[in-house]
């Protein structure tokens, strides 16, 4: 037996389970629409929730150069400053960037709970969360999803503002205020909230600690953590997904700067989006689908249907991949739309035509 049959042995097994995953390379035809497998498709799967991917300002920004190291040795540069200058001024409180929101969620977790403490995560925490957590000596106790009545004593409390998978959004108001509360606002930022400030900021809760992508409805990619000046400081000493990486590169950065401006202005978007979401679940209703959530990620469950439905959705010109274990648990297949503001009326119907009636 050669050395590495046994990575060929697991794979077979993942592919018998269903379970092999692959990338689907698409090129970009504007916000909504892509080429796949050299046919045009309406994507209906992406987080540019408010289509600053394809934004002029947002693509004229993206210039600069690689950051050349860690933000700790060589890589800080002024456009990282004036980031987090700008996010200070929209949240208040003093701001960290991160590469991703994955290396935030790990530096926030490893670095903030420590030996002795007691954390709260709820069960359907993003991987990243729960990454964190893994590298934390803190105890995990994992609280039923969106209820605030089954966490007990804990130190911490970890949430998301809108859930990835379920697109909904926990009662933030109604969770005890004991545990310092950590809330990453990945699918809600610039969507939800006073300036798209977030579901926390909607519901008038101010986490502890808030994380916050750039990568969805940004537009580009990276990451901020905001809260009381002493976690900059800390996360800055602490944070080994901070310490040990190369910094974000200028044009990414800037990227983000020019996003901001929009992002906390885009009330017609973010109104056109609401509207979209309105037509494509009512849509949905009335095709005898039930989707979970009330926002702009609208899942539908379908078990084991998931891949099939995927396909013939395809065959019908609309891009949503099935979503599978372990991103969902087995049994809750599903496929997760995604509506952006950018999506036409005539676009979200084609979408509904594409997955006719609920059998
Ligand atoms: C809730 C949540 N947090 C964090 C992340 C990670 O963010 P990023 O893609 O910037 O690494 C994601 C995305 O994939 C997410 O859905």
């Amino acid at each position: 037996m050669h050395r590495t049959d046994r990575w060929t042995q697991r794979l077979s097994a993942l592919d018998n389970a269903g379970l092999q995953r692959s990338v689907r390379t698409l090129q970009p035809i504007g916000p909504t629409t892509a080429v796949l497998d050299g046919r045009e498709v309406i994507v209906a799967c992406s987080n540019d929730y408010l289509g600053l991917a394809h934004h002029p300002d947002v693509r004229a920004a993206c210039i600069g150069t690689g950051s050349t190291g860690s933000r700790l040795i060589s890589g800080s540069r002024p456009v990282h400053a004036a980031l987090e200058a700008a996010i200070e001024d929209w949240f208040g409180q003093p701001a960290l960037l991160f590469g991703s929101g994955y290396h935030a969620n790990l530096a926030v977790l490893s670095t903030l709970p420590v030996a002795g403490d007691v954390v709260a995560s709820d069960a359907l925490n993003h991987a990243s969360l729960i990454d964190g957590l893994r590298l934390s000596k803190a105890t995990r106790t994992i609280v039923a999803h969106a209820a605030p009545e089954a966490v007990g004593k804990a130190d911490y409390l970890v949430l998301e503002g809108l859930y990835s998978m379920d697109g909904d959004v926990p009662p933030l108001a109604e969770y005890s205020t004991d545990p310092l509360l950590i809330v990453d606002e990945a699918h809600a930022l610039g969507v939800l909230g006073p300036q798209g400030r977030g579901a926390a900021a909607a519901a008038g809760v101010r986490p502890d600690v808030t994380i916050a992508t750039f990568g969805k409805a940004g537009g580009s990619a990276g990451a901020f953590v905001v809260g009381p000046p002493a976690l900059k400081a800390l996360l800055m000493s602490q944070g080994r997904s901070f310490i040990f990486t190369t910094a974000m590169p200028e044009p990414v950065a800037a990227m983000a700067l020019a996003a901001i401006p929009i992002l906390r202005a885009a009330s017609d978007r973010r109104q056109r989006l609401a509207d979209r979401v309105q037509r494509f679940r009512d849509g949905l209703s009335a095709l005898g689908h039930r989707a979970l959530g009330a926002h702009h990620i609208v899942p539908i469950v379908v078990g084991d249907q998931a891949m099939s439905l995927s396909a013939k959705l395809l065959e019908a010109g609309v891009f949503a991949p099935g979503i599978r274990p372990p991103t969902v648990a087995a049994g809750a297949e599903r496929i997760r739309f995604t509506i952006s503001s950018e999506h036409t009326e005539e676009q979200v119907d084609r979408i509904l035509d594409a997955l006719g009636p609920a059998c």
